[in-house]
């Protein structure tokens, strides 16, 4: 059976892809931040490693044939954090991954706007440099990779249905956390989806299709 390693567990989008993962019967190995946070996956059946993640966390690769990062340190926390979490933690994670010989894919949840962060006129642009920068140091690794750029997320029930197809200036870019959600799980049964860098929004395809 392979171990999964899910990197930001107790989050928003990391619950539910634990819970779907442990659902298909997968052995799951989660990340959280430390015991209080950790007690939200209890119910759940699965190996938990606590750890901030400004501190080393490699010990959390052993024997790990997938990897999941949805940690983020939030709109709400300065950008000192964007650094030392979304820049610098993802960095080290996925050197963890090249270290470790039994990672055959790493599927990293990026933003919408990352792969060209001059091109938006946003307030975050110091959040998607640091997407923009972790996402093409996780591509030029040696490690299998997945790159998911959702659009807003929100926390609507799942539609089922995506596109790629970036919608036109002014439209909505949402997408809800339980369709991006599934959209990771299926990256982890699918190695088609290996060596992509994906944009996600609400549409009107099948995630099937929309991979294919
Ligand atoms: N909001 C949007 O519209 C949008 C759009 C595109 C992409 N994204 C990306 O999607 C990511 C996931 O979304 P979400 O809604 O699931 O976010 P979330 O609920 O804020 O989850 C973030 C996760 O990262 C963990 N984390 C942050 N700093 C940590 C640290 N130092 N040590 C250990 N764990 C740490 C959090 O742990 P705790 O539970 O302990 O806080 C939590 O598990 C976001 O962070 C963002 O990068 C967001």
């Amino acid at each position: 059976m392979k171990t999964i390693l899910v990197i930001g567990a107790t989050g928003q989008i990391g619950q539910r892809v634990c819970q779907s993962l442990v659902n298909d019967g997968h052995s799951v190995r989660a990340i959280a931040r430390d015991s209080q946070r950790a007690s939200e996956l209890e119910h759940l059946d699965l190996e938990i490693f606590t750890v901030d993640l400004e501190n080393d966390f490699c010990d959390a690769y052993e024997g790990v044939q997938k990897v999941i990062f949805v940690a983020g340190s939030g709109s709400s926390s300065g950008y000192d954090k964007t650094i030392l979490v979304d820049l610098w933690a993802a960095k080290r994670a996925i050197d963890y991954a090249e270290e470790e010989p039994s990672v055959e894919h790493f599927i990293l949840l990026s933003s919408f706007g990352a792969d060209d962060p001059d091109e938006i006129n946003s307030s975050i642009k110091p959040y998607l440099i640091t997407k923009h920068i972790t996402d093409e140091y996780l591509t030029k690794a040696s490690v299998p990779y997945t790159v998911l750029r959702p659009g807003k997320l929100t926390n609507t029930p799942a539609t089922g249905g995506f596109t790629s197809e970036r919608p036109n200036i002014g439209a909505d870019t949402s997408i809800s956390r339980t369709d991006v959600a599934d959209a990771i799980c299926y990256c982890v049964e699918h190695d088609s989806t290996k060596i992509r860098v994906v944009e996600l929004f609400t549409g009107h395809e099948t995630i099937d299709r929309m991979f294919g």
